[in-house]
C-alpha cells in the first residue's frame, strides 16, 4: 500500500518575530504562532526540523530547516528558532526579504534525529560541522532542561569567525554539557586546533556514548572513519541533508506529466534536478517535508519513464521498486515521465 495515504503533517501559520544576521547569507530567524490561524505552536523534540513553504511567481517551494530552539523554549516562550543559510529561492527569500511581522506556512516539527532514552544511554556526543550546530544546540539545551542525559559537544569549523551561538553555548551548565570548540585555523583561544579526530574522543570522553553528527555528507564520512570501532561508541545518528541539483547546467530537458487529484499537468523537467523541484516549479502543491527521502510524505508512483534515485537517499523496499514507487524529492529523470503524486490539502 502506498504511504501516500498518510496524512500531510498539519500546516501552522507562523509570523517572524525576530531576525539576526550573522554574516552575508547566514541568519537566525525566530518564529511565533500568528495567533489567528495558529494559536499555539506544535511541540517539538530536540533535533527536529520544520518545513517552511513559500510561493514565488507561480512556484510553490517547501524546504526543511532544523530547529535550534529546544522543546522547552517552544513550550515556554512559544518560539521556533531556525538558522538559514542562503542557498536556493526559499532560503534567499528568508534571508533577504522576510521582515519581522511577515507570515509564512510551516509543517509541524518532524524528524528522527532525536534522543531516545531507551537506546542512546545517559551520555551523548554531538559532532557539529559548521551550520550543523543548530540541531545539536537544540539537543544541548534539551540535555540541560531534561536532566536525564548529558552531552559532550564538539563544534567544528574551518575559520574561528564561523562559530555561532557563543552566548548560548557558554551559558550551558558545564556539568550537563561540555562544549569543545574545534577550529582548523587555530585562531580561537581555548579551542582545539585542527579537525575532528579520534584523539579528541580519547582526550575528552571516558564513558560510553551515542554519537549524533550534524553537517554535510562528507563530514559524516570523516566522522564515521574517525570513530569506527571505538570501544566507547554505542550508536551513530546523522541529521539528513536535503538532495540538491546534480550539476549547475542540465544536459537534457524531459517532459514530466503529473497526475494529481484526477488532473493531468505536463511540465518540463531538467535532468540535473529532482522530479519534486520540477513539480514545485509548476506550482503544484505536492506533499513534501524532508527532501531527503526519509519522511515518505512525497511518495509517488511512476507509471511510465526512466529515472534514477539518489543512492544515499534510496529508502525503497523491493516491493516499492516493483510497483514504481519513488520519492520525487530524491529522484532524477532519465526520460519523459508520467507519474501520480499525492497533493497537500
Ligand atoms: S519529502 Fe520526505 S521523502 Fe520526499
Amino acid at each position: 500500500m502506498e504511504r501516500a495515504l498518510v496524512d500531510f503533517p498539519s500546516l501552522q501559520r507562523l509570523v517572524l518575530a525576530d531576525k539576526k544576521a550573522h554574516c552575508e547569507g547566514l541568519c537566525t530567524l525566530v518564529f511565533r504562532a500568528d495567533g489567528k490561524r495558529t494559536e499555539r505552536l506544535a511541540p517539538a523534540k530536540a533535533g527536529q526540523y520544520i518545513a517552511l513553504t513559500g510561493e514565488f511567481d507561480g512556484s510553490r517551494v517547501t524546504r526543511a530547516y532544523t530547529l535550534a530552539s529546544s522543546p522547552e523554549e517552544t513550550e515556554r516562550d512559544g518560539v521556533y528558532v531556525v538558522t538559514v543559510k542562503k542557498a536556493g529561492i526559499l532560503s534567499g527569500y528568508l534571508c533577504d526579504r522576510l521582515r519581522v511581522g511577515d507570515g509564512i506556512s510551516a509543517s509541524v516539527p518532524y524528524g528522527d534525529f532525536v534522543y531516545d532514552a531507551d537506546t542512546d544511554g545517559d551520555h551523548i556526543v554531538g559532532v557539529a560541522g559548521g551550520a550543523g550546530i543548530t540541531a545539536l544546540l537544540s539537543l544541548a539545551k534539551d540535555a540541560c532542561a531534561r536532566g536525564d542525559y548529558t552531552m559532550t559537544l564538539f563544534y567544528c569549523v574551518e575559520n574561528s569567525y564561523e562559530f555561532l551561538f557563543d552566548e548560548e553555548l557558554d551559558s550551558l551548565p558545564s556539568e550537563r554539557v561540555k562544549v569543545v570548540r574545534v577550529a582548523a585555523d587555530g585562531v580561537r583561544k581555548n579551542a582545539e586546533k585542527g579537525v575532528f579526530r579520534r584523539e579528541l574522543i580519547d582526550k575528552h570522553l571516558d564513558r560510553p556514548f551515542a554519537l549524533f553528527a550534524c553537517g554535510g555528507d562528507d563530514f559524516y564520512e570523516s566522522v564515521r572513519k574517525e570513530t569506527a570501532g571505538h570501544p566507547l561508541l554505542a550508536g551513530f545518528k546523522t541529521s539528513p541533508n536535503g538532495v540538491s541539483d546534480r550539476a549547475a547546467e542540465p544536459s537534457a530537458v524531459y517532459s514530466l506529466t503529473v497526475i494529481a487529484d484526477g488532473e493531468r499537468l505536463s511540465v518540463p523537467c531538467r535532468d540535473n534536478e529532482t522530479l519534486l523541484v520540477a513539480i514545485e516549479r509548476a506550482g503544484l502543491a505536492a506533499r513534501s517535508v524532508c527532501h531527503t527521502g526519509r519522511c515518505g510524505f512525497c511518495r509517488s508512483r511512476v507509471l511510465a519513464g526512466e529515472y534514477t534515485v539518489e543512492s544515499r537517499h534510496d529508502t525503497r523496499t523491493d516491493d516499492d521498486k516493483a510497483a514504481g514507487i519513488i520519492c520525487p524529492c530524491c529522484t532524477y529523470p532519465e526520460s519523459d515521465i508520467i507519474m501520480t503524486v499525492p497533493v497537500a490539502r
